[in-house]
């Protein structure tokens, strides 16, 4: 991960109005998003996800939107979401793609029992198509809050996915707590702009961490998702596999559509299931700001295709 000033104006600017009318009508933008984003439409998450599971790979489908500030926004990402499933069901796909879901979308900072009404009504249409269901982390300050969502959730709904963030000092004694039979925890490194005071902000830092939570995470009864493009933690987690003698359908890789796809392959054709995560939807801009922030190379795309207009 990047620990820059790059980084930390990318990542603010991603909560930045002014820069988001900027980046959202800049006539390139539309180019450098297709790279991540499935399309606009449903329809495009439909078709990207048949074409990735027809290849032997995972889907999980995001619909881009956070931090909604009114309730009927939250009431329609929610609906999004139920009729996604509804037509991933129709499509025959939903034995591999399933569905991650950000609190904030469904107003977690509006109210809390909103949010988790609502996604409950998304759990419901996820057992309906015989698919599973994963809650998103944002900013540390939604740490305790999403994953009080998740505990109320799995009383119900035990086969609904957490996600850890290395980069947060709790999360090794997270990591901890979430071991457990059936559990299903996806660890990344993390995607926002956190203080030192809650978060190691030294790249080899939050690779330690990353590694000590894998070590946790392997050792446990749980099913860990191993979401990281890193060659080194690939490895690692390919290294305790091997040790623990995991069996294929005990744990899987998860990567995001549009980065490093021939790793993605090498992984699925060696016998693991990989899950790519998909985004799709018109709220494109927090999801494109934090992918260019994770990547100087990215950035440079970006900037090249400004000059140049492709
Ligand atoms: P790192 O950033 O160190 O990159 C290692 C290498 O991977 C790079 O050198 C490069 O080769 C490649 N790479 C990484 N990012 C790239 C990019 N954007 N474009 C091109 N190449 C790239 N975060 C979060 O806070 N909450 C969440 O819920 C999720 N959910 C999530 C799901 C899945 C499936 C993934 C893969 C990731 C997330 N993340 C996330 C994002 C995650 O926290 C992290 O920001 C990115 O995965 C980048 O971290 P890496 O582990 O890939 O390592």
């Amino acid at each position: 991960m990047l620990r820059s000033g790059l980084r930390t104006v990318l990542l603010h600017a991603s909560r930045r109005g002014s820069v988001r009318f900027a980046v959202e009508h800049a006539p390139i933008s539309r180019g450098v998003v297709k790279r991540f984003v499935a399309g606009d439409g449903v329809g495009d998450a439909v078709r990207v996800s048949s074409e990735l599971v027809a290849s032997g790979l995972s889907v999980s489908l995001d619909h881009l939107g956070e931090d909604t500030t009114e309730p009927e926004h939250a009431e329609s990402a929610a609906a999004a979401y139920v009729g996604l499933l509804g037509l991933l069901d129709e499509a025959g796909l939903s034995s591999h793609v399933e569905v991650s879901v950000k609190l904030s979308a469904v107003g977690q900072s509006l109210d809390r029992a909103l949010a988790t009404d609502l996604v409950r009504r998304i759990c419901v249409a996820a057992a309906d198509a015989d698919t599973t269901v994963t809650l998103d982390m944002e900013d540390h300050t939604t740490t305790d809050s999403t994953l009080e969502t998740l505990r109320d959730l799995r009383a119900d709904f035990p086969w609904v996915g957490a996600v850890v963030q290395s980069y947060l000092r709790r999360t090794e004694a997270d990591c901890r707590d979430l071991a457990v039979a059936g559990s299903r925890v996806r660890l990344c490194k993390g995607a926002y702009d956190e203080p030192d005071s809650v978060a190691f902000t030294r790249t080899e830092d939050v690779d330690d961490s990353y590694q000590r939570c894998l070590a946790v995470l392997m050792a446990g009864e749980g099913y860990p998702m191993v979401a990281t493009h890193d060659p080194a933690m690939i490895k690692e987690a390919e290294r305790l596999i091997a040790a623990g003698n995991r069996q294929p359908d005990s744990y899987e890789f998860q990567m995001l559509y549009g980065v490093r796809p021939d790793e993605q392959r090498r992984l699925s054709s060696e016998g693991a299931c990989v899950r790519v995560y998909v985004p799709y939807g018109s709220d494109w801009y927090g999801y494109l700001m934090r992918r260019l922030a994770e990547r100087p190379a990215n950035m440079r795309f970006f900037l090249r295709s400004l000059v140049t207009r492709k």
